[in-house]
């Protein structure tokens, strides 16, 4: 039955040849005279120059309910309070578990308006125009799980972060401080974004995440570093560190990161120069992206890896013998074991100096291989 299978496999590969240069242009408007566009509104500068607040909705059937906000009936601990114009925080009642206020000009968290919801568990304040979270007011917060920052203009990590938070979403901000210590508690913290803000090399140390012991997914995309980051949390699975200017990845580097399946480095100054020989060949690993780098050759990759990126490098030349993660021998068809094929199903080599065909030794090597785009 097995050696049926296999014998099948090869005819179900499916390969996505995408050659280079033969991409759609856009056709040029023939005849048409070209408008030119007019420069956009200067963007509103103070609170002032915003429109009014909208007018209160309908009546509540929770006498205190703000009026800014809608409290559905049926969620009495939920309270939505976004994309309302709003200043400031409405004061909330005690009831508030899941509070809604993302999408406001709101530039300041007052005391008052959170002193009697000491409950809440899940609170959105994305796009807003937050500089700073006082730490008397997140002290308050002792139940809360799901922070949400994101598209602020904060300078640093609040300096107080509520015990028990389990998500803290702070993309998209001017973040450059890690207060010290300020993870030391936050052993429930599972993911923890800081993609696209400031941070740079200074800003980490090796006690930086120390506490994050349950983390999964850090993000660390789109910031100024340079290096990668002297330590991880040793759970995690997920580790994002795109669109940075990282060039050597230091010996053994993965190795004390026994979790890591999903690694990204797409968008960086990575070569073969900076990268010991098996860094990437690492068991753990599942999807391993790399495109947009300096890369002339494709490094050594475990047996066990999924999913690879490397378009959008220099590479010039593939084979698949040396590629493979396995020693590269015919297939016994009679006796196959299924677990001795590397696993890879995905392939992109697109945007290097490639030209098809794929060599024929790479899908001999990578049996299970869906896609190749090339
Ligand atoms: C806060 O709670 C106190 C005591 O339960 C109550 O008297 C007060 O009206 C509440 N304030 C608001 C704004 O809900
Ligand atoms: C909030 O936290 C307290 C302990 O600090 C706990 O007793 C209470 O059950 C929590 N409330 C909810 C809704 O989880
Ligand atoms: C990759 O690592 C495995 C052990 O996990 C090892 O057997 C193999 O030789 C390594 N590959 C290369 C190219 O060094
Ligand atoms: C690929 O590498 C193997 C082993 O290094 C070598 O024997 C073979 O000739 C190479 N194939 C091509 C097409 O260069």
């Amino acid at each position: 039955m097995r050696a049926w299978i296999l014998l099948l496999l090869p005819f179900i590969l499916i390969l996505v040849i995408e050659v280079n240069g033969q991409r759609r242009r856009p056709r040029p408007t023939a005849g048409r005279p070209t408008k030119r566009p007019t420069p956009p509104a200067p963007e509103p500068v103070e609170p002032t120059d915003l429109p009014p607040p909208l007018p209160p909705g309908p009546p509540s059937v929770f006498p205190d309910c703000p009026k800014e906000c809608y409290c559905p009936a049926d969620f009495p601990s939920t309270l939505y309070c976004d994309s309302r114009n709003l200043r400031k925080v409405p004061t909330l009642p005690s009831r508030a578990r899941y509070v809604y206020l993302q999408n406001n000009f709101i530039d300041d968290l007052q005391e008052e308006a959170f002193k009697n919801a000491t409950e809440l568990q899940w609170i959105n304040l994305d796009n807003n125009r937050i500089k700073k979270v006082e730490k008397k007011i997140l002290e308050k917060m002792d139940n809360l799980t799901y922070l949400y920052l994101e598209k602020n203009q904060l300078k640093e990590v609040p300096s107080y972060l509520p015990p028990r938070l389990e998500q803290l979403r702070l993309s998209r901000n001017q973040i450059s401080k890690i207060p010290p210590g300020v993870f030391s508690k936050m052993g429930h913290l599972i993911l923890l974004d800081l993609h696209h803000n400031k941070l740079s090399d200074g800003v980490f140390n090796k006690n930086t995440f120390k506490g994050l012991n349950g983390l999964i997914q850090l993000n660390l995309a789109h910031n100024i570093l340079r290096k990668m980051p002297p330590t991880v949390p040793e759970s995690v699975n997920q580790l994002f560190l795109d669109k940075n200017n990282i060039e050597d990845i230091p010996n053994d580097y993965f190795k004390d990161l026994p979790n890591l399946a999903f690694l990204r480095l797409n968008y960086n100054q990575l070569s073969e120069k900076g990268i010991p020989k098996n860094t990437f060949n690492i068991s753990s690993l599942l999807v391993l992206q790399l495109s947009h780098n300096k890369l002339s050759v494709v490094p050594p990759i475990n047996a066990k890896l999924e999913h690879l990126y490397l378009n959008d490098n220099i590479i010039e030349k593939v084979n698949g013998t040396e590629m493979c993660p396995l020693p590269f021998a015919p297939y016994d068809f009679t006796s196959f074991d299924f677990t001795s094929i590397p696993r890879l199903r995905y392939l992109r080599l697109d945007g290097n100096q490639l030209k098809p065909p794929i060599p024929l030794d790479i899908i001999m090597c990578f049996r299970l291989l869906q896609s190749v785009v090339i």
